[in-house]
């Protein structure tokens, strides 16, 4: 198992944590209550630490999943949460960002009384309000700090500008961003920043959404929101193309006997010390598997081969309205 330090915060997690949006939408239907505590009990038990949710995932049923799961457990987890987007409760359709100080208040209690916790350890910003200073934002985060209702600040999909002036206001921990072998784009501005400030990177999506593993095929393919327009690698064309990518991927893991989930997530361990990772699963066998990535080893040239993939990958991140709330 690889321990690594989140930021300067003196919390060190399982590098392999777990995601826990897929537990309640986004890929498919949400798991069933039992087998998702189920799933996260055995996660402990096989030295996961590091779980992360936000205010959006299921509209708050998945803070009180992991409410219910954590019951007993508290001192066994670090949990990380995230505020900011505002969804429609009955409809489920975004409406907008809020990062005023009266917005990170009203959703840090729900959050707590969600996770059934009176303190969170990770607390971002998910999405950057861009109405408003970052400076206005952190500054209210960082009263949550003192009042101790959250241990430590991330920010989520922000720019090295903005990472560079929230830390003038309050120690960032981490940024959480999208990053993977088809997902590199932080890698100019964003992560030398994070050396410079003293903060790690948090990788979500570290499986391109389930696509790196070698799971999905032409005949094969989601059903859930990455088979709409929302997800353009999943797109007719840029689909079979990347498809074609992720068979050099498979390659590789075919030779040293590994699955190619395991390739992914170690390919992202090796970019950085500071470097964690929260894939998502919601299978005890996937978990596992996504756990020994941490034991295989990768040579400077698999690494070579894996490092030119990212520049061939059709398809942006996400579709206009998804990439105009990344913060660049
Ligand atoms: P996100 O961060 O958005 O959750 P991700 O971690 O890149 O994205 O990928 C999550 C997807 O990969 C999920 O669809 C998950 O499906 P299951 O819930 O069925 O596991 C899939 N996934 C995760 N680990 C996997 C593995 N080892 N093999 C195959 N699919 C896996």
């Amino acid at each position: 198992m690889i321990t690594r330090e989140i930021g300067q915060t003196g919390i060190s997690v399982n590098a392999i944590g777990l995601g826990c949006m897929g537990l309640s939408e986004f890929y498919g239907p949400a798991t069933e209550k039992s087998e998702a505590i189920g799933l996260l009990h055995k996660a402990i038990d096989l030295g996961v630490n590091h779980f992360d949710t936000a205010e959006m995932y299921g509209m708050g049923a998945n803070e009180a999943l992991l409410g219910e799961a954590f019951a007993g457990k508290r001192d066994k987890v670090v949990i990380a949460t995230k505020f900011g987007p505002l969804r429609d409760k009955s409809t489920g359709e975004f409406v907008g960002i809020d990062g005023s100080e009266a917005n990170a208040r009203r959703a840090v209690e729900e959050s707590l009384s969600l996770l059934k916790t009176d303190y969170i350890d990770l607390y971002y910003m998910h999405r950057m309000d861009q109405s408003r200073p970052i400076e206005e934002t952190v500054g209210a985060m960082a009263k949550l700090v003192e009042e101790g209702k959250i241990r430590a600040i991330g920010l989520s999909e922000a720019s090295a500008e903005t990472l560079k002036r929230a830390s003038a206001v309050h120690p960032i921990a981490a940024l959480q961003s999208e990053y993977s072998i088809f997902s590199r784009d932080i890698e100019a501005a964003q992560l030398p920043t994070l050396n410079e400030i003293g903060a790690s990177l948090v990788a979500y999506s570290p499986l391109g959404r389930g696509m790196l593993t070698g799971r999905f095929t032409a005949e094969n393919r989601p059903a859930d929101f990455r088979s709409g327009d929302y997800q353009p690698r999943f797109a007719d064309g840029a689909y079979e193309a990347n498809l074609a990518l992720v068979e050099e991927i498979k390659s590789i893991a075919d030779g040293l006997k590994v699955e190619a989930a395991q390739i992914a997530l170690r390919w992202v361990l090796n970019r950085g010390d500071n470097i964690l990772t929260i894939p998502g699963t919601t299978k005890l066998a996937n978990l596992q598997v996504n756990l020994g990535s941490g034991e295989i080893e990768l040579s400077d040239a698999q690494m070579a081969t894996l490092n030119a993939l990212a520049d061939k990958v059709q398809g942006a991140r996400y579709n206009e309205q998804g990439m105009a709330s990344i913060d660049a």
